[in-house]
């Protein structure tokens, strides 16, 4: 499986390893590539643009709660990211929302957590049940038309 990666400063050691971690994993690192304060949604977009490209199969995000990233991913069109703090929330985000971008918060859960949330994440494909490919494909229009306007 190939997955696209991306942390700020807050997520940067997680980032790293989560790497170390899943070997069996093609990563495609996309930085930040320190500790130096620099700005979620530049490394959100890259990982998302990754993702919708085709580049790679997958996103995997961290910034300290997750919330950023997962906010500035879920802009990119045909990205369903989804933030987890515990492994049930990634199974069903993958399970019934084939979440496609996975966003950490490295100040809310440790690395076994994290390591768990992931692993769970990766096992866990898309059921393709009918009743959840109808309320994706609601967002999806929705997206292409511009909700709320
Ligand atoms: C950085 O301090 C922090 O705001 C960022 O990592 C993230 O938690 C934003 O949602």
């Amino acid at each position: 499986m190939r997955i696209a990666i991306g942390a700020d400063h807050a997520g940067y050691v997680l980032k790293d390893a989560l790497q170390a971690a899943f070997p069996e994993v093609e990563w495609t690192d996309c930085g930040t590539d320190g500790l130096a304060s620099c700005d979620y949604p530049d490394f959100a977009f890259a990982v998302a643009r990754a993702v919708a490209l085709g580049e790679v199969d997958a996103g995997l995000l961290v910034c300290g709660t997750g919330v950023g990233m997962s906010l500035a991913a879920n802009r990119v069109p045909g990205i369903r990211a989804a933030c987890c703090s515990e492994p049930y929330t990634a199974r069903l985000a993958r399970d019934h929302n084939d979440a496609n971008v996975l966003c950490l918060g490295s100040r809310v859960i440790g690395e076994g957590v994290a390591e768990d949330i992931v692993r769970v994440w990766l096992e866990t494909p898309y059921s393709g049940g009918e009743r959840h490919q109808r309320r994706l494909d609601k967002i999806a229009a929705a997206e292409a038309g511009g909700a709320g306007r």
